[in-house]
């Protein structure tokens, strides 16, 4: 069997990349945007109900007015947004366009509920991830055909929280209800960024049953946190056993970065 499918969409997958620094004075043809908001279209969602719209803003006035929205929204959170990358989204500027997925919650409706109290409690503490999910996927598939299509981008989840939302909605005409789930700004990239930390595969696989000795443990999670964040955001380098400072920034933790293990005792809470 052929893997020329398998190698073509493996290298627009590992190519999709974060971009926050665009090339000034470009522009993209509506063919090209419609042929983006189309892979959107053929993503799953649960039940189909397709609960997105894609309003996709190429007319510059109006996307200044989004960077205006943005600009506020940075502006009132902007101490809470420390080391995560690009708060004031200037680069907006650049974008040849910016597609927002607007999620319409009213569509849960027709995810699966129960008859009974107990029954509708339990399926709905799941029908959230249902729907985020959907929307997740249509994200994921609207970044993928902006790569392929020899463009990047980057995926926003500013723009959802509610006064950013409903300014949003102000300026673009939608029901506050809807929310702008995810932001798409397009363009074209200043450089190519080929990679970025990526967990070694046989970490994140497991076969048949959970590997214990693969759980990460909350030391390593509030390590993480506290000390690696912000390098496995930026840094271009897939693999952290090239960092040239790896054994200084991850000491006794680099084998839980670079191998499969990463709770050597196999212990579980
Ligand atoms: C649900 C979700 C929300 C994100 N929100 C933001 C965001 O608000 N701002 C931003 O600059 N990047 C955001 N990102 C991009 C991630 O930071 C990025 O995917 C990650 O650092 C890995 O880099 P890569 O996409 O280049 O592989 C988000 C990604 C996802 C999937």
């Amino acid at each position: 069997m052929s893997n020329d499918c398998y190698d073509a969409l493996i290298d627009v997958v590992e190519r999709r990349r974060s971009v926050r620094k665009f090339e000034p004075g470009k522009a993209v043809s509506r063919e090209t945007l419609l042929k983006i908001a189309n892979a959107g279209r053929w993503a799953p969602s649960g039940a189909n109900v397709q609960p997105w719209d894609f309003l996709v803003i190429d007319d510059p006035d109006m996307r200044d007015r989004v960077i205006e929205v943005f600009l506020r929204q940075a502006e009132r959170l902007k101490e809470f947004a420390k080391g995560f990358p690009a708060v004031y989204k200037r680069y907006l500027n650049n974008t040849v366009a910016i597609v927002i997925v607007l999620g319409d919650p009213r569509w849960a409706l027709s995810f699966p509920h129960g008859t009974t109290p107990e029954s509708e409690a339990e399926y709905a503490a799941n029908n959230d991830n249902i729907f985020y999910s959907s929307l997740g996927a249509a994200i994921q598939n609207i970044q993928l055909a902006v790569t392929a299509c020899g463009l990047t981008s980057a995926w926003l989840s500013g723009g959802g929280e509610n006064t950013t939302n409903r300014e949003l909605s102000e300026v673009l005409g939608y029901p506050p209800f809807l929310t702008a789930c995810g932001t798409v700004p397009i363009g074209y990239p200043v450089k190519e960024i080929e990679r970025r930390f990526r967990r070694p595969l046989e970490q994140v696989v497991h076969f048949n049953s959970y590997q214990a000795d693969q759980f990460r443990p909350d030391e390593l999670v509030n390590f993480h946190h506290e000390h690696i964040r912000p390098f496995t955001m930026y840094r271009t380098q897939e693999n952290i056993a090239e960092w040239d400072d790896a054994e200084e920034k991850f000491g006794d933790w680099l084998a839980a970065y670079t191998g499969r293990i990463t709770n050597p005792g196999g212990e579980l809470p």
